[in-house]
């Protein structure tokens, strides 16, 4: 496994959780998640979702898609990293939802075993490139042919058009914020963040990043995956425009 580029652990705890969890209001531009009214509903008509199909959620965070799929009949694993996340989503669940603790640059031995594999919130792009793709050969590997991938991420386009050096990126009534300074590297299509958590009086930084994709880029890295049939939609499900914030990438495996 290659050397990670920010410390995850450090980002996806119990911090992030409380600004998070509940949904923090936007300051400007679209908090991760703000975007869609209703995901679950999205990703059950993109995928062509059925009761009794099985899904892995790829980076499952504190369960919010799982659960959803899982209410509505889906029989789903949720794979994450984060311990305490998958502590909270264990919490939170009155679902039968099976949690992994688990790494997505290596998912566990289940090859063939899922009709459908999601990503969601921009759960993907943590790595160089090559792990990256290497990444999505592992989400390949554990579909069934012909199963399917439905990927939520930025909108390239959008994203620039709206960037800012630094933002308050959550602000609690109680004082507690996030406050964000950006770093765009050309050269690797990384989104750098600086961060700085305020709570309860105290600070901490931490920094984390992820990559930034165009469409066509990720469409012909999900043809080199081993999938087809691949298609860009916005966070309302038509197809990817300028002004979508999101762009939830859809492919079958060939
Ligand atoms: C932006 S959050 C999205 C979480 C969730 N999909 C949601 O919609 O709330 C990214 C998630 O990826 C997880 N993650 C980061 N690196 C990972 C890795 N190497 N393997 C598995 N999960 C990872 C984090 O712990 C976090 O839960």
């Amino acid at each position: 496994m290659t050397a990670d580029l920010f410390d995850a652990a450090a980002m996806y705890e119990d911090d992030y959780l409380h600004f998070f969890a509940k949904g923090a209001a936007p300051t400007h531009g679209p908090l991760v998640g703000t975007a869609h009214s209703d995901a679950a509903g999205l990703v059950w008509g993109l995928l062509g979702l059925e009761p009794g199909m099985s899904v892995l959620d790829v980076g499952c965070g504190h369960g919010v898609m799982a659960r959803a799929l899982a209410a509505r009949g889906c029989r789903v694993t949720g794979l994450d990293s984060s311990a305490v996340f998958l502590d909270r989503a264990g919490r939170d669940g009155a679902a039968d939802i099976d949690y992994v603790l688990g790494d997505m640059r290596a998912l566990p031995d289940w090859t063939d075993r899922f009709d459908r594999v999601v990503n969601w919130n921009t759960a993907f792009g943590y790595f160089d490139d090559d792990t990256n793709r290497a990444v999505l050969r592992e989400m390949a590997r554990v579909l069934r042919p012909g199963g399917r991938i439905a990927m939520d991420l930025d909108n390239l386009v959008k994203f620039l058009a709206s960037y800012t050096p630094s933002r308050v990126t959550a602000a609690l009534d109680n004082g507690d914020m996030l406050v964000d300074r950006h770093h765009l590297d050309p050269l690797t299509g990384r989104f750098e963040v600086e961060r700085t958590v305020i709570r309860d009086g105290r600070t901490r930084t931490l920094v984390f990043l992820k990559r930034l994709f165009g469409f066509p880029e990720l469409r012909d890295w999900f043809g080199e995956a081993g999938f087809g049939a691949v298609g860009g939609f916005g966070e309302d499900g038509k197809g990817l425009t300028a002004e979508h914030h999101r762009m939830v990438v859809t492919a079958a495996l060939q």
